[in-house]
């Protein structure tokens, strides 16, 4: 700061090259999927990118949500006044489409039966921890062309992926340019949640009608925001450094022996236990068919663990709980056990 060779002021909104350049070609290009680094914007994390990406549509837009969902898709929405008012018997707002994603379903949203304009996809997913199938997720990308939305992909946990067939990116389905928007999060990935970074993705190709989604978030982004700090983009570069990688590789890999851990412990404990395999969340069905909320007080008051009541991410979330992988080795072992013996 003191110098002025080294100083850095405003940034470039839209993220410096270097860090552009490398998500380009190391996310995308080397993945087979075509993506320039003038269709990357560097942010300060994907909350804020689901949060304020709705800005680029009009207010009479639909908005089709995943239920249960990450709340920032739904909230932000209300907030922005595309919804109508919430009902209190259905636990859901008015005018916002949800899709319902259960055990029925395999956690899969059906196609809407009528128009919506956007689609909120995340995969794998929190709440669900469960991931989608390329064919599936091509299937989707088919029907927002042939309908005209525009999919919203969260691909937060895209790093915790490890199984094959399931894809990293929407832009491995063909198609997927002209309808899909992709965010992303250095948090899950290597950590970065005190740190902050992110990133979106709007291809050219992508418009509606005839105005240009990326050149409208370029002007969005240089109207209301200033740039992620330099010494965290700097620090985001290196997360593709060899070190970078093998660091990330070596915490992904202690999260998701975590979560075998926990799903395989569960379910030898007799509980019905889903995702935990692309993901770092293991969705579990309350037993007895109890109530999200009267699980969670059973647990901490019987175990003194915590989860997340799956009712809080929607209606359809109720009857599960979300147990997260990030923790401890041996804390994760000291709450199966716990649960063990309950
Ligand atoms: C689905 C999903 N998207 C986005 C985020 C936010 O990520 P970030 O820390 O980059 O804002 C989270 C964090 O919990 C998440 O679960």
């Amino acid at each position: 700061m003191g110098h002025a060779e080294t100083f850095h002021g405003y940034a470039p909104e839209q993220g410096y090259d270097f860090l552009r350049n490398i998500i380009a070609k190391e996310d995308f290009q080397e993945k087979g999927c075509d993506i320039s680094a003038d269709e990357i914007f560097i942010s300060d994390g994907a909350k804020c990118d689901c949060g304020n990406i709705q800005e680029l549509f009009s207010l009479d837009s639909v908005i089709a949500v995943c239920d249960p969902v990450y709340p920032v898709y739904v909230d932000s929405n209300v907030m922005a006044g595309r919804s109508g008012l919430y009902n209190g018997e259905t636990g859901r707002f008015d005018k916002i489409v949800y899709m319902p994603c259960t055990a029925d379903n395999g956690f899969l949203p059906e196609f809407p039966k009528e128009h919506v304009d956007l689609i909120y996809l995340c995969f794998p997913n929190n709440p669900t921890g469960e991931a989608i199938k390329k064919a599936d997720l091509q299937a989707w990308v088919d029907f927002a062309n042939k309908n005209g939305a525009v999919i919203i992909y969260d691909a937060a946990y895209e790093a915790y992926i490890t199984e094959a067939g399931i894809p990293h990116s929407i832009y491995e389905c063909e198609g997927a340019k002209t309808c899909a928007i992709e965010l992303r999060s250095f948090s899950k990935k290597a950590g970065f949640t005190g740190m902050r970074l992110g990133f979106a993705v709007i291809p050219k190709d992508l418009k509606s009608g005839d105005v240009s989604l990326n050149a409208m978030w370029m002007r969005r982004q240089g109207s209301k925001y200033n740039g992620t700090p330099y010494i965290i983009q700097r620090a985001g570069e290196a997360v593709y450094s060899p070190e970078g990688k093998a660091q990330v590789a070596e915490q992904i890999a202690r999260y998701m022996k975590n979560a075998k851990t926990i799903y395989t412990g569960l379910k030898d404990a007799g509980f019905t236990v889903y995702g935990g395999v692309n993901s770092p969340y293991i969705w579990l069905k309350t037993p007895n068919d109890m109530k999200s909320w009267d699980f969670f007080d059973f647990l901490l008051n019987n175990a003194g663990i915590v989860g997340t009541p799956g009712a809080g991410f929607g209606p359809s979330g109720e009857g599960y709980f979300r147990i997260t992988a990030f923790g401890t080795y041996e804390n994760s072992l000291k709450a199966l056990d716990r649960i063990k013996n309950l």
